[in-house]
């Protein structure tokens, strides 16, 4: 008996949708898992397993195969778990193989069934609606994140009891209402009203604000750069609803989206490290992951103590604060990442202070 469900891989910052079949053979018992997957969702098998047996449901005794389709796509992370459960309880009939034909279905399981938080699901349930589904199954703690999305069904799951449940006709699970609150700040910001005298520095502060330009402040140990660099994003104008999507977006897939904060309202400030490493800055990895100067998209970048950077770093820096995107190529291709902040950088007139 074969089965399908639709879930989706994160390249970049956009979704793929992939088709995970599942079939049932006769033969020793055991889960086979193909189509380039990573250790995460090769270890999935032991979670789905425990997770259908103690969710009171039967894992079938025969060989079960889990194919991730297309192929050539590298699949990462433990979202897969809920897609696969799911494949393999509508192959053992014990739930009805047409429910989920227009659904996407993403989410990790723990060994109880309880389904846990998967990242990138802001970009998987645009991918959803622009493909045509009219559902996402999500887990509980990322609906409201899937539910900025409009004209798509988001589906919360606590867990696979509760799921196949709903999935069986009885007990249906309510859709996430969509709500924008506006009082949810992602991060606290330092307020500018802090920042006693230095009035030029304010201006000057102020004038960047109003035009988007970089700036940088030279300045003797304790003269308050790093603060005043600190309240510039209390003074930047507030996001557009699509600017907050496209940040939003690139905090999903990072995986650092704070928790309760569906929608990211506030400017981003990034202010790393100068100790970090170029792929740090731009992004990087085998299958590349945003850096710093995206994860400031729409926001500031703040380089504090400049010359401490290393050469290499710095000079990284400059195609993307040309082009406002950053290309990162690899043997398996190549994505593109939005990088459109503003350069705030601080340094002593001295190396000795
Ligand atoms: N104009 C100011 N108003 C209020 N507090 C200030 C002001 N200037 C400095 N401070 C305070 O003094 C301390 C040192 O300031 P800060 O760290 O911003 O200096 P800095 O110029 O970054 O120094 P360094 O070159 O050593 O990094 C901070 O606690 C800061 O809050
Ligand atoms: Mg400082």
């Amino acid at each position: 008996m074969l089965a399908r469900v639709f879930s989706c891989a994160i390249l970049g910052l956009d979704g793929v949708i992939v088709d995970v079949e599942v079939d049932l053979a006769n033969g020793l018992p055991g889960v086979i898992i193909v189509g380039l997957p990573d250790t995460a969702v090769q270890e999935s098998r032991e979670r789905v397993q425990s997770a259908i047996q103690n969710s009171g449901l039967l894992f079938p005794r025969k060989h079960v195969r889990v194919n991730l389709a297309p192929a050539a796509v590298r699949k990462e992370g433990p979202s897969y778990d809920l897609p696969i459960a799911l494949g393999i309880l509508a192959a053992s009939e014990q739930i009805p193989a047409d429910v989920l034909t227009d659904a996407l279905v993403v989410g990790e399981l723990s060994l109880d069934g309880s389904v846990r938080h998967v990242r990138g699901v802001l970009p998987m349930a645009a991918l959803a609606v622009e493909k045509g589904y009219h559902r996402i199954l999500v887990p509980a703690a990322d609906a409201a994140e899937a539910a900025l999305i409009p004209e798509l069904e988001v589906i919360p799951i606590q867990d696979l009891t509760q799921l196949c449940a709903a999935l069986n006709g009885n007990f249906p699970i309510p859709p996430q209402q969509q709500e924008i609150k506006a009082e949810h700040p992602a991060w606290e910001l330092t307020d500018f009203r802090e920042v006693k005298g230095q009035e030029h520095v304010k201006r000057a502060l102020e004038i960047a604000a109003a035009g988007g330009h970089n700036i940088l402040m030279i300045g003797p140990p304790g003269a308050g750069k790093t603060l005043l660099a600190r309240a510039l994003p209390a003074i930047l104008p507030s996001m557009t609803i699509a600017e907050a999507l496209d940040v939003t977006r690139i905090y999903s897939v990072a995986d650092l989206l704070p928790k309760d904060v569906p929608l990211i309202q506030t400017r981003p400030f990034r202010a790393p490290h100068h100790t970090i490493s170029h792929a740090g800055l731009v992004g990087g990895g085998n299958w590349p992951h945003p850096g710093e100067i995206s994860l400031a998209h729409r926001g500031v970048l703040f380089l504090d103590e400049l010359p401490e950077f290393s050469k290499q770093v710095l000079e990284v820096l400059r195609q993307p604060l040309e082009d406002k995107m950053v290309t990162i190529s690899r043997a398996r291709g190549s994505l593109t990442f939005p990088a459109n902040f503003q350069l705030v950088a601080a340094m002593n007139p001295c190396p000795c202070g």
